[in-house]
């Protein structure tokens, strides 16, 4: 069947919009879905990009993780697509209906498709990777993108006493009290003065910390608040979820002896595709009863080539709407 998709032919330039040919659903779990909104996350440009590590390198590829569709029965749900077949970013695509949620007929397609990738990171880190318990503190490194200002809000809703929320832009970051992070700190290129930061916010006394960044922000920050904890003996669970900042850190071995550091991650291989799958009705539920709030910015997806390179506004993903 000809449709009309954000057709990536080379791993270095932009999609083009352009008739793409969607092969018919090849079993029962398959089915064929008209696109409503598809999410312009930074794991679907690193996918259109070939550099994830699901990457197959297989072109032509029509991107995308995730979107909300309406079936042929005409019921509106979201999907996460698979990691080797046609993308959602496209008029019409096929999916797994084992991947897939119901959404009630007046859901805001284009909140949902802007918010689940961002908020499942930390709904499923602090739900299923390191299950919160009530009152405890988080941190959150990197507070100031989607997938971060989300995970302010979710920590406080899975029960988070405090709430702190780190990041470098600092208009962001006065934003952040607004949703609910309790304390703010300015990252800087100084360990020194990072670490002064987030002494007086007692970050160093925190529980867990979600980690958008890695690099050497996180490098920093985790040597900080190790030498700053009361108790090294006390669990600090470090869970790494982005790396924004940089591929990889450099980390003394001692920060893994003297301190009761538990060093793990949260995505795709880490968490099973089927715990994701467990959680999405219930952040669904979260996000269409107002429990999180979103900033999306849709835009046609026949525009897709521009939308790509077009600077993103800070706080705002972009929603593709065929
Ligand atoms: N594992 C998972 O399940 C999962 C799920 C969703 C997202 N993620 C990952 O999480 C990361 C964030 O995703 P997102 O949706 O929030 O992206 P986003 O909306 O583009 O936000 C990224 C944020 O990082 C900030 N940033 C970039 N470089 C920085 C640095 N060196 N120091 C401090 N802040 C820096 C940017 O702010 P400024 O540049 O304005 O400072 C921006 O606010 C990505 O790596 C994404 O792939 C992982």
């Amino acid at each position: 069947m000809e449709i009309r998709a954000a057709v990536v032919s080379s791993f270095d330039k932009p999609p083009r919009y352009e008739p793409f040919d969607l092969p018919a659903p090849s079993d029962e779990d398959q089915a064929l879905v008209d696109v409503l909104a598809v999410g312009l996350h930074p794991r679907v440009r690193t996918g259109a990009s070939g550099s994830h590590y699901t990457s197959t390198g297989k072109l032509p590829m029509v991107p995308g993780v995730d979107g909300v569709g309406r079936g042929e029965d005409g019921r509106l749900l979201y999907f996460v697509a698979d990691d080797d077949v046609v993308g959602p970013m496209a008029t019409r695509t096929v999916i797994d209906r084992r991947r897939s949620v119901p959404l009630p007929d007046d859901a805001d397609v284009v909140k949902i498709a802007a918010a689940m990738n961002p908020a499942m990171s930390s709904w499923v880190a602090l739900r299923r990777r390191v299950p919160i318990e009530t009152g405890q503190s988080v941190l959150i490194l990197g507070a100031t993108g989607n997938a971060g200002q989300m995970a302010v809000q979710v920590a406080k809703r899975l029960g988070a006493g405090r709430v702190v929320g780190a990041g470098r832009d600092r208009a962001r970051l006065a934003a952040l009290p607004g949703i609910g992070a309790d304390a703010t700190v300015a990252l800087t290129d100084d360990a020194d003065a990072t670490a002064a930061a987030l002494a007086a916010a007692a970050a160093a006394e925190v529980d867990l910390v979600l980690d958008y960044l890695w690099g050497r922000p996180a490098g920093d920050a985790i040597m900080a608040l190790l030498r700053a904890r009361a108790d090294r003996g006390r669990a600090l669970n470090w869970i790494q979820i982005g790396a924004v900042a940089g591929p990889t850190i450099e980390l003394p071995s001692v920060a893994l002896r003297s301190a009761n550091l538990r060093l793990q991650g949260n995505g795709q291989g880490a968490v099973s595709t089927r715990t994701y799958l467990e959680e999405l009705p219930a952040l669904v539920e979260e996000i269409e009863s107002g429990g999180l709030a979103v900033t999306a910015r849709p835009v046609p997806l026949a525009e897709v080539e521009t939308a790509w390179t077009a600077p993103e506004a800070p706080g705002v993903r972009t929603v593709l709407v065929p």
